[in-house]
């Protein structure tokens, strides 16, 4: 049958501070049960300077990142590991376009839609590419992770 070679693929999912602050974590949930999507791996934290520089690398050059750093350190987030087959795009396309206020035009029905409230404020993260994925989730997940370490070292 056409299940017995489905391939799964895992993606990461942040529900940002904006969201967990305006209480859409289990709004959210159910959204992603009810798209087919299992949640494999959960944790709430509070993300530090360090960590999120780190986690955002890529984007340190640009205009927006401090404003990034601090909104991601504004409050808690929650950090979930998604899984079904084509994880990565399927939950690209469930949150809409990274601008909430675009999403609210052109996908009424996205997540970002429904929770978010700006450019900035756009109360989820997810993947962007397989590469992407498998960093993310052993940035967050793994036992010798960057967080964990990026974490020590706030500490000192
Ligand atoms: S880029 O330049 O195309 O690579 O950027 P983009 O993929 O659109 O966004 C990368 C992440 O930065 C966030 N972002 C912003 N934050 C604050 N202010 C502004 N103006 C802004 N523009 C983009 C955006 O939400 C992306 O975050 P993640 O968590 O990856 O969705």
């Amino acid at each position: 049958s056409a299940n017995v070679d489905t391939i799964k693929e895992k993606t990461l999912a942040i529900i940002k501070p904006d969201g967990v602050n305006g209480n859409y974590v289990d709004v959210i949930k159910k959204t992603i049960l009810g798209s087919s999507f299992s949640i494999t791996q959960e944790m709430q934290l509070q993300l530090n300077v360090n960590t999120v520089k780190s986690f955002y690398a890529e984007h340190a050059s640009k205009s927006f990142f401090s404003g990034l750093v601090q909104y991601m350190t504004s409050g808690p987030v929650v950090i979930m590991v998604l899984e079904k087959e084509n994880a990565i795009a399927d939950w690209r396309a469930l949150i809409g376009p990274t601008d909430a206020n675009i999403a609210k035009v052109t996908h009424p029905k996205s997540v970002r839609a429904f929770c978010g409230l700006d450019l900035q404020r756009n109360c989820v993260h997810g993947s962007d590419s397989p590469q992407s994925a498998a960093r993310e989730i052993s940035f967050f997940f793994e036992k010798s992770s960057s967080a964990a370490i990026v974490s020590q070292h706030d500490e000192l």
